[in-house]
């Protein structure tokens, strides 16, 4: 056999639904890549004979790989930051009244559009060594923070930038309907017309987006404007994916399936006629626990019904200035699994597997799958739940990205 590389003294946490076991683990395993992609997996005892002299032989000294993590659902691209908001929140103000009052996303905008192009590159991409210090190869970055046509298309084109120069893989989403611009805050409709006709041609005459996505919430867009959105989306044949049911049950998950929704995001408020909604059009249920984390909220997402109704979970961390502002996908494990209950196997099929799926990637990554790009990491750790379990001393000693060893 001739490959470009080989892991041995390893245990594989593949999270392929078809290798059967928890984990879809195979202990004391080997791992060969060849022109990128995994080229063989599977016990090392079982392992082809290959050239050793000729072959770079990477020993694990008992430690596990997994796939490279992928952050399904972040914010990443934004100028300034909203302590003060934090601390007016701690001083008896809500998420909602600081939106109402003109802060919030606003602020964030006004920040966003002030920033030149270097300014955003730089800060995120000091963002994405975090997330790549922690195994993370694949990151979705959403627009948002612009409301105007510039600086939307600015946002964008830093996250696609920051896609070319950095070695994590970015898929971009274009969420114009963030909020209601200072401009258009009498005539919502208006701004909806402005998103569809102005802002999002623009989006894909220069390929800036591989999804759309609307925040449909009572202080953002209703389910009318949402669909209005969404089906634009669609019909220039993009992914869409919805902000729904964060801080009330407005029907956008329902509504986002039978558009055939890649997935629906929050949903703390979704009841069981939306979780059998979403299961019907195989869209995944993305659970953000550092945005409920942060804004304390105590209304839980359905859990055992999206288990009931095999929904594929996903974990990502909502990375964003307002509703959470922690750039750590582990850190999004634990809290999966202490806030939400998540089993350790589940938050990490949340930031692997399922997350490829809410991204339309799951046939290049997500798992350790023969012909699937070689994108995974190995872990300084006896079990794969201690990804989970601990935090604060980062256990990530290699990432692979592509078939190419990363310096971190
Ligand atoms: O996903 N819910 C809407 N958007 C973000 C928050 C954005 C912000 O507050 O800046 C979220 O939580
Ligand atoms: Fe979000």
């Amino acid at each position: 056999m001739v490959w470009d590389q080989v892991w041995i003294d390893v245990n594989v946490a593949t999270m392929d639904p078809s290798v059967h076991g928890a984990y879809g683990a195979i202990p004391q395993a080997a791992i060969a890549v060849k022109d990128g992609k995994i080229a063989w997996v599977g016990p090392r005892s079982d392992l082809p004979e290959f050239d050793v002299l000729a072959t770079p032989v990477y020993r694990g000294k008992g430690g596990w790989i997994t796939p490279g993590l992928i952050d399904a659902h972040t914010h990443l691209v934004f100028a300034g930051n909203r302590a003060n908001e934090f601390e007016q929140r701690l001083q008896g103000a809500s998420y909602q009244d600081i939106a109402r009052a003109g802060g919030g996303i606003i602020s964030t905008v006004n920040a966003c559009r002030n920033a030149d192009e270097a300014e955003l590159f730089e800060l995120g991409r000091q963002r994405l060594n975090a997330l790549a210090r922690e195994g993370v190869t694949t990151v979705e970055i959403k627009s948002g923070y612009g409301l105007n046509t510039a600086t939307e298309l600015k946002l964008l084109r830093v996250a696609r930038e920051l896609g070319e120069h950095h070695h994590i893989d970015v898929c971009t989403t274009f969420l114009g309907a963030h909020a209601i611009p200072p401009e258009y805050k009498d005539d919502v409709d208006g701004y909806v017309d402005f998103v569809i006709n102005d802002m999002l041609p623009a989006v894909i005459a220069e390929g800036l987006a591989d999804a759309v996505d609307v925040f449909c919430e009572n202080i953002a867009f209703n389910l009318e404007q949402t669909e209005r959105v969404l089906n634009a989306a669609k019909q220039s044949g993009l992914q869409i994916k919805l902000h729904a049911e964060q801080l009330s049950n407005m029907g956008g998950s329902a509504l986002a399936a039978s558009l055939g929704a890649k997935s629906v995001d929050h949903i703390e408020f979704l009841d069981e006629a939306g979780v059998k909604a979403i299961s019907e059009s195989g869209t995944c249920a993305t659970l953000l626990p550092g945005a409920f984390y942060f804004l304390r909220e105590t209304q839980l997402p359905p859990i055992d019904l999206l288990r009931q109704y095999k929904v594929p979970m996903v974990i990502a961390s909502d990375f964003n200035p307002g509703s959470s502002p922690i750039c750590s996908t582990l850190l999004m494990l634990n809290m999966a699994c202490t806030l939400f209950r998540l089993t350790p196997e589940e938050a990490l099929q949340g930031v692997t597997f399922n997350a490829a799926k809410a991204l339309g990637l799951e046939h290049r990554i997500g798992s350790i799958t023969v012909g699937k790009q070689a994108d995974f990491c190995l872990w300084d750790i006896n079990t794969p739940a201690q990804l989970a379990y601990a935090y604060g001393v980062n256990p990530c000693q290699n990432v692979v990205k592509n078939g190419q060893v990363v310096a971190l």
